[in-house]
């Protein structure tokens, strides 16, 4: 045997062993993953539900909301919040538009307490989004509604020089 087949031979040999996938040794990750609302997975049981005060209100807060609200909300709820995002237009169950009086009148907590414990059909982001980006969520919310809710009185005297 030529020492180029004795290579040959010994790789195939090496590849048989490792035969078939199927047989490795494997964990299942999501055998016992709940559909739906459901509690939070023990090591981040903390992270989802330790109280937090709402932080002040600053342009940085609302950058970040802006940014955690495009990864986790607009599938769902759109860029304007108005309940029209892709996964919708995909057969999701449609939210309502956050540019409603109830919702407009809605005090800033349940903002935080629906992206804590989820809502009807909409399930938790207590593992996904911490205390503090539920906050600045929460605060880029009321922007989205200030910004479709605005009128020709709440702006400054140059501001209304520059309408066209
Ligand atoms: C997979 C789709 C989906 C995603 C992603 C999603 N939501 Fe929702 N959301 C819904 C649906 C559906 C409802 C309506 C649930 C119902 O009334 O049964 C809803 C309702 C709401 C409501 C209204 C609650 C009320 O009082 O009527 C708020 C506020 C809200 N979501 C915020 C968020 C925020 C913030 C995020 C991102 C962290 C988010 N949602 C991500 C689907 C989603």
């Amino acid at each position: 045997m030529t020492p180029r087949a004795a290579v040959c031979l010994a790789a195939i040999v090496a590849l048989a062993s490792c035969d078939d996938m199927r047989d490795q040794p494997k964990d299942k990750p999501y055998a016992q993953a709940a559909v739906g609302p459901g509690p939070v997975p023990g090591g981040v049981a903390e992270f989802g539900r330790a109280p937090a005060p709402p932080p002040p209100v600053t342009l940085a807060l609302l950058q970040r909301g802006q940014q955690r609200f495009h990864i986790d909300c607009t599938p769902c709820h759109g860029e304007l919040g108005d309940g029209d995002g892709m996964v919708v237009q995909r057969g999701f169950p449609r939210p309502p538009s956050y540019h409603t009086d109830r919702l407009r009148n809605a005090p800033i907590q349940h903002f935080y307490d629906v992206i804590t414990d989820g809502y009807g059909a909409m399930y938790s982001f207590a593992a996904r989004v911490q205390p503090a980006d539920r906050w600045a969520i929460a605060a880029y919310i009321r922007a989205l509604q200030r910004s479709q809710d605005a009128t020709v009185a709440d702006l400054t005297d140059a501001e209304r020089r520059s309408l066209p």
